[in-house]
């Protein structure tokens, strides 16, 4: 690609952050998703820090600016009304000042928040704004291992699949057989309104969705009962990566800031985390998986949060080993890396988290193969995101066959990660 159109590219990403933002957060894309989501704006931050370092920084206080008081952060930020997106704020009945959803998301903030530090070019801004940030990622980390780890297993457990963001991954297919569909309210979905109903999650895990946001509803949204209370608990190695890689790059800010108490403290979460990752381990499938605490089993399913790892210090053998996984994977797909795998009967190239490509994930696993040394797997998993932009435009996620855009449009994660791409290799 000519560093002429790798520049186009780029500037309509930066077009697109625009159009997207609403002044203090950015909506992930206008009419599927009318708020603000949790990772959406962490990594949105990082687009928008090339353009505009003041409203990136922004972007991520305006999110923590609506953490509880129990230190958790949620999925979305309801800042203003629109019937358009379903579950809205009278589902979720979370009794906030400014109405919040009452789930949480991947903890990609301090991940986040260290990358606009490192790069920023105002350093005595950055400083301020991120001494004033870091004790707020450190409660939300304490609050993760207080609330989602009650063994002290040194692994957090999602109690919602929409949690993990992966929504509708077949990792959950048979835990989530174990959330009930009875009972809920009558409810009409405006998601398969907004995009191609094929591309999206089925009515039948809708209900289950519901179910479980109703049944947490009814405990009031209090965090010391719901991960007892919930039927699905699902310790996700992707999720699990993205904290302890926030811990850890959380620690080393706190370190730069002069936070010792801050940097100590994460430096043991993430420690400790990556030796109980190693639990998850799969010979049989040659990557990580999910475990099912309420099942007391591992999930052996080969879907990419088993290869997200990757961002975190993995012992050599470990890594060498995804990326094994990596290049097999590609021998039955074009465009790396396919949210599941392809040879896997329940693949599905075009339904949201059972097959797509996410450019979120290839830019969080080309990270972590950079950070490692794995160059030319990097270099390959870039170029393929960059020709899946050119060729389908900036969508919520793609075919990983044919390449196929799908989801929703003009979307701002998609964006952001480009710009990332395009830069981060300059
Ligand atoms: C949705 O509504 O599709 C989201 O993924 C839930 O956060």
């Amino acid at each position: 690609m000519t560093e002429e159109k790798r520049q186009a590219i780029f500037d309509e990403a930066a077009e697109i952050l625009k159009i997207n933002d609403r002044g203090t957060y950015t909506v992930p894309t206008h009419g599927l998703y009318p708020f603000q989501w949790n990772w959406d704006s962490c990594l949105t931050a990082i687009g928008q820090s090339y353009v505009d370092e003041p409203r990136a920084w922004l972007e991520v206080e305006t999110l923590f600016a609506h953490q509880w008081e129990d230190g958790m952060v949620p999925h979305i930020v309801f800042h203003q009304l629109d019937d358009g997106y379903f579950p809205g704020p009278d589902v979720w009945n979370t009794q906030r000042p400014v109405p919040t959803s009452g789930i949480t998301q991947p903890p990609v903030a301090g991940f986040a928040v260290k990358r606009l530090f490192d790069r920023a070019t105002d350093k005595s801004l950055a400083q301020e704004r991120a001494k004033a940030l870091i004790s707020k990622i450190d409660q939300w980390h304490s609050w993760f291992y207080a609330s989602r780890d009650p063994a002290n297993e040194h692994l957090v457990a999602l109690i919602h699949p929409w949690e993990s963001g992966r929504d509708n991954s077949i990792d959950w297919d048979d835990a989530f057989e174990r959330v009930p569909t009875e009972g809920i309210a009558p409810y009409t979905r405006r998601d398969t309104q907004h995009a191609d109903p094929s591309h999206r999650p089925t009515k039948e895990q809708y209900d289950r969705y519901i179910w479980l946001v109703e049944h947490f509803r009814a405990l009031n949204w209090d965090n010391t009962k719901l991960h007892d209370a919930s039927p699905f608990q699902i310790v996700d190695p992707g999720f699990n990566a993205i904290l302890i890689r926030s811990c850890a790059d959380l620690a080393d800010l706190a370190e730069a800031l002069g936070e010792n108490a801050i940097a100590e403290r994460n430096r043991d979460r993430a420690q400790k985390g990556l030796a109980a990752l190693d639990t998850l381990w799969s010979d049989k499938l040659g990557q990580y998986v999910c475990y099912d605490r309420a099942a007391g089993c591992l999930i052996e399913s080969a879907s990419v949060g088993g290869l997200l790892p990757i961002l975190v210090s993995l012992p050599k053998h470990r890594g060498d080993a995804l990326v094994a996984r990596l290049s097999k994977i590609s021998e039955s797909c074009r465009y790396l890396v396919p949210s599941h795998d392809p040879l896997d009967a329940r693949f599905d190239g075009k339904r949201y988290w059972r097959g797509p490509v996410w450019l979120i994930i290839n830019y969080m696993i080309t990270d972590g193969l950079r950070k490692s040394g794995y160059n030319d797997m990097a270099l390959k998993i870039e170029n393929a995101s960059l020709e899946l932009i050119n060729t389908g435009g900036f969508a919520e996620y793609y075919h990983p066959t044919t390449g196929e855009p799908c989801g929703g449009g003009s979307f701002t994660w998609t964006a952001a990660m480009v710009m990332e791409f395009i830069r981060r290799a300059a």
